[in-house]
């Protein structure tokens, strides 16, 4: 392993252990996180959410738009949600002062005077952009004490191919840091001993792979190919349309893995986040579509279970990380988590000198392992 990758992973997580109540270097801000289901968000009630470790307040808006705003008032800094959504606007519990959800731009505060020269349109609460897409709440977090950019990206949509499919949404908690939740979610070797069961793969089927990747703004992709011969579902798509399947994956920072397999006419789009709640605990955000003669019901116990296997992995791994070993990224298994690192690295590089990002990879590249 390179002294560069073993260092960013190091200081990564160690730096986010020592510096507890400082923002853990780790997180990379700027960036849409999907932060609640749509569904959590009702009229007329407040929830709770806890991104990057910020602690957020989401809701919707008598029109029915949702909004996030940072849960503190900026009187006094008690909790916006112990409030109350007022048409457009939050009313803190407190003394009543009342701020446009979208904005976070004080409108009222009920104890001024006509004699009182205090400007009310000039308080603000902290506000985050709020976006829905496929049944999420996106909430895009800009670094802490930095002004939103002129200009911020569409947030993130679940790729679909036409107007009619089945879909569903998964999550699972994970005692983790971010790094750990990523590098687990795009490691290749870890199939055939952590997802063993009938339906999958088996750990006799292990053989050796070699996968053509190419780098994409922002990440790297797994060029169209066709699947591992050793996964029963992809096996079955092949049977029903009688086509070749062919699978590409992306990921994209800051924590965006999405698969698309296509036969024929028939396609399966998915999509896995990795969300950092604490520097110690992330979720998974789980989103499906699909167009294929495969029933919710039928599908939805499969990806539970192959979640919930991932889950009880990271819980077992956080207990050996709780005493810090030294640990190692091997090629070419692990060189996926470390072009990760290192396009962290290169974006926190790029923004900190405004120079364009270096990206890691500088064309196609086979790897192999053997899963
Ligand atoms: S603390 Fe919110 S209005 Fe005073
Ligand atoms: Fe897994």
């Amino acid at each position: 392993m390179s002294e560069a990758v073993r260092t960013v992973m190091q200081t990564s997580v160690e730096e986010a252990r020592e510096t507890s109540g400082e923002v853990d270097p780790g997180f990379l801000w700027d960036f849409w996180y999907p932060a609640a289901r749509s569904t959590d968000l009702r009229a007329q009630k407040l929830a709770k959410a806890l991104l990057l470790e910020v602690p957020l307040v989401l809701g919707r808006t008598a029109e029915g738009k949702a909004f996030a705003m940072r849960d503190a008032c900026p009187h006094r800094g008690i909790p916006l949600s112990y409030g109350r959504v007022e048409g457009e606007t939050v009313e803190c519990c407190y003394h009543g002062w009342r701020f446009d959800a979208c904005s976070g731009q004080c409108v009222e505060i009920p104890s001024l005077t006509s004699q009182d020269k205090l400007k009310v349109e000039r308080v603000f609460a902290g506000h985050y952009p709020c976006e829905e897409r496929d049944g999420y709440v996106w909430v895009y977090m800009n670094a802490p004490g930095t002004r939103l950019p002129e200009r911020i990206p569409e947030a993130p949509a679940l790729k679909v191919f036409g107007q009619k499919y089945k879909i569903i949404h998964l999550s699972c908690e994970l005692p983790s840091h971010i790094d750990h939740g990523i590098i687990g979610l795009m490691d290749p070797a870890h199939g055939p001993f952590v997802h063993q069961s009938w339906f999958w793969r088996k750990r006799a089927s292990i053989h050796e792979k070699a996968k053509q990747f190419e780098p994409i703004p922002n990440g790297f992709r797994m060029s169209p190919h066709t699947p591992s011969a050793n996964s029963a579902p992809y096996q079955l798509l092949k049977k029903i349309t009688g086509e070749p399947v062919t699978t590409t994956i992306d990921f994209i920072l800051p924590n965006l893995r999405t698969e698309v397999d296509q036969s024929g006419k028939l396609w399966f789009s998915s999509r896995a986040t990795v969300t950092p709640v604490r520097r110690d605990l992330c979720r998974i955000d789980f989103v499906a579509a699909w167009n294929l003669p495969l029933p919710v019901f039928l599908f939805r116990p499969f990806a539970k279970k192959f979640l919930r296997q991932d889950q009880e992995t990271m819980i077992q791994q956080a207990e050996g990380l709780k005493h810090n070993p030294r640990l190692m990224l091997i090629d070419d298994a692990d060189r996926q988590a470390k072009w990760y690192f290192a396009l962290k690295a290169n974006l926190l590089e790029s923004r900190r000198t405004g120079a364009p990002m270096v990206h890691p990879m500088d064309g196609p590249v086979t790897l192999r392992w053997r899963s």
